[in-house]
């Protein structure tokens, strides 16, 4: 079997289907204030002005020192942005606005709890908040360009004062999803080398104020276990002044931030040039091996592509309120929450807790609430949000000028939905494909200059040139409609520099497999591989059609099959375990778990219940089985490897197609009695 057919036996198997070839067309009032309005945008990015094109994003930053080399592509596919040149992102995202915008809000603070009041920080308040941290981390932890620091903070203003006051020093910072478990924040510590910890006390989620503390101990402990001792533990109070967690602080380990920052008021902290090479933070990210990636992302190019994305897509003014609903957790948070939007003197909108707490129309309500213009969330968001009436109009206030979409594919049905009952048929939309290696936008229409097609990302972004190949490696033309490996044929100023400390990992996951010769210092021969299948239609539009590897895109978050493997054989009775992505209405998929125990085990639900927990503790709620199958065997091929495809078909409720080649035929009906019944 191909990996194409692989990826149409899941979740790409709706998209395939859509053939949705409606287009929108931008109102004119977006068009007549859009900010990219000049038509020959892509031609000017177009390969023949490459890499010289990225001057143009480079140049929407204040660089220390002027870079010397647009791109160095000498050591692929090691590729060097803006060489020479030396900034500081902090200084980028904060203290360049202060003489226009002092007193204008940089981030607005929504709290779970709707009797909060939003608290608008203005550019002149992060200043200040953000050299306090900086000394606090200077003279607490005595940290310095280039060590690491892991964080692990809900969305609260706490969480991007801290990574700023981070890229100030040029501390590398490596936050990690709020939901994700201490024992899953332990690896992230070990493999970045982390020394310390930034968390805090609890936050708001869904009614109930969590004892996130908690988290911090059982991170400490494990990291210690894996060999990487914590020295300290920083801790930002949810109410300052206020302790909000049952869990005691450990004597000598844990600090109150709060309680430090007084020694710090009014400080000052110069920041400090960094070379635009220099890494600015890191996002562990979800493979196709047990071990997350540490991916890396450059200061420069990084920061040129998310303040360009951020200004030419997004539209993003500073006279707009922008709200992008992600977790700052994710790359979608750090490029389109943080850096982007602070780039360009916007005012962005950090909201704490779900988005459907206590009901369906508070991101309504808190957008009239705060005038929000433009709006960022994902389709599962959507569709959990079109859930209490996919007919009835919702009868909000908001007024979007622009509206983005990110992080999987959104069916045509809860695209019209979103443009028309969101929207109200005036916003344009943005369906935005790209990853966290990517650093911002690969593929999305640009939203004056192009129509709008429901269920297709649109063309390559300028200066992107995709290439589709088919298994073997040949190039499948342009426009055919063909589905196959999407890959980017250049190199980019967003794309991650490598893998933390394992460049080899980073060149066989992005580039091994296209590779024209692995000699070659041409970045022509050096396509990077996206891991997803998409089909180019003819009119230059991307329809992406899921992950071909094994990544499981929940809720728009990607998961390894293999952590949850993993998670799932550290209960004893489980013998063997796979994790399916299954078809879902609201989340797009979800994971479903088969393991296998021994004959004779007794009470296979306690087994199932052990299961589920392993997953939550060692990865994090997000990576909840939706149901687990107790097993008597595997599907297996003569070689031994487990028939995930089969299994995936069982659940989903679709034909298993011809099993009589596998080692054992047999179970395969014994399994689909069991999750189906007769
Ligand atoms: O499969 C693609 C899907 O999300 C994956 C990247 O996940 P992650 O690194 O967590 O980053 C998510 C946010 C950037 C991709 O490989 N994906 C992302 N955006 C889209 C998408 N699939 C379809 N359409 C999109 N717009």
């Amino acid at each position: 079997m191909t990996d194409i057919e692989r990826t149409e036996a899941n979740e790409a198997q709706i998209a395939v289907h859509w053939k949705e070839e409606q287009y929108f067309e931008p109102a004119q009032e977006f068009i007549d204030q859009a900010l990219m309005r000049d038509p020959t945008m892509r031609e000017r990015f177009g390969e023949k002005n490459f890499p010289d094109c990225f001057r143009e994003y480079a140049d929407i930053l204040t660089w220390f020192k002027p870079y010397e080399t647009v791109l160095d592509a000498s050591n692929p596919p090691f590729w060097k942005w803006f060489t020479g040149g030396k900034l500081n992102a902090s200084y980028n995202c904060v203290d360049r606005h202060l003489d226009e915008h002092r007193n204008k809000g940089a981030l607005i603070f929504v709290s779970e709890p709707e009797d909060e009041v939003p608290y608008v920080m203005t550019y002149q308040e992060l200043y200040h908040r953000v050299n306090e941290m900086a000394a606090l981390l200077q003279g607490e932890c005595g940290l310095k360009a280039g060590d690491r620091v892991t964080l692990h903070l809900p969305m609260t203003l706490d969480l991007p004062i801290t990574m700023l006051a981070c890229a100030r020093l040029g501390v590398i910072h490596s936050q990690v999803f709020g939901g994700f478990s201490g024992s899953a924040c332990a690896d992230r510590i070990k493999d970045s080398g982390s020394h310390h910890l930034i968390t805090i006390d609890a936050y708001w989620r869904s009614g109930k104020l969590i004892d996130h503390k908690a988290n911090a101990d059982i991170a400490v402990k494990v990291a210690e276990e894996l060999g990487q001792k914590v020295d300290k533990v920083l801790i930002w109070q949810r109410y300052p002044g206020k302790y909000s967690s049952p869990t005691p602080r450990v004597d000598g380990r844990d600090v109150f931030i709060n309680d430090l920052l007084k020694q710090y008021r009014g400080r000052r902290v110069a920041p400090v040039p960094m070379d635009a090479e220099a890494p600015l933070f890191l996002m562990y990210s979800s493979g196709t091996t047990g071990k997350p990636k540490g991916c890396q992302h450059r200061t420069g190019g990084y920061l040129a592509y998310v303040a360009a994305t951020s200004k030419y897509v997004q539209d993003i003014h500073p006279t707009d309120t922008y709200w992008c609903m992600a977790d700052i957790g994710w790359i979608t948070g750090h490029s389109y929450i943080v850096y982007g939007p602070l780039a360009i003197a916007a005012t962005s909108v950090i909201y704490e807790g779900t988005p459907t707490y206590p009901d369906m129309n508070r991101p309504w309500r808190i957008a009239e609430q705060l005038g929000v213009n433009i709006f960022h969330t994902s389709p599962t968001a959507i569709r959990a949000l079109r859930r209490l009436g996919p007919d009835a109009p919702i009868h909000g206030p908001q007024h979007f000028k622009h509206m983005t979409t990110v992080g999987e594919p959104i069916e045509p049905k809860a695209w019209r939905w979103y443009y028309e009952q969101v929207g109200k048929s005036k916003a344009v939309i943005c369906d935005t494909w790209w990853q966290t290696e990517n650093g911002g936008f690969l593929c999305s229409t640009l939203p004056a200059l192009d129509k709008m097609k429901p269920g297709s990302a649109g063309p390559a972004l300028p200066g992107i040139y995709p290439v589709i190949f088919d298994d073997e490696g040949h190039e499948i033309p342009k426009g055919s409609g063909r589905a196959g490996n999407m890959c980017i044929r250049n190199p980019w100023p967003g794309i991650i520099q490598t893998i933390w400390g394992d460049d080899q990992r980073f060149v066989d996951t992005y580039y091994r497999r296209f590779c024209k010769n692995p000699n070659s210092r041409d970045w022509r021969d050096w396509p990077y591989v996206s891991g997803d299948g998409a089909m180019d239609a003819p009119d230059g539009y991307f329809r992406i059609l899921g992950r071909i590897d094994d990544v499981i895109n929940v809720s728009g978050h990607r998961l390894g099959t293999k952590e949850i493997d993993s998670a799932c054989l550290t209960v004893p009775e489980v013998s063997e375990a796979a994790v399916v992505p299954v078809h879902d209405e609201i989340k797009g998929t979800v994971p479903e778990v088969y393991v296998s125990v021994p004959s004779g085990t007794k009470d296979p639900d306690a087994v199932a219940r052990r299961v589920v927990k392993a997953c939550e503790d060692i990865i994090g709620k997000i990576a909840r089985p939706e149901k687990v199958y107790v097993v008597p065997d595997m599907p297996k091929t003569r070689s031994g490897k487990i028939m995930r495809r089969v299994l995936a078909s069982i659940s989903n409720r679709r034909d298993v197609g011809d099993v009589t080649s596998l080692a054992n035929p047999e179970i395969v009906e014994t399994i689909r009695i069991e999750v189906q019944g007769k």
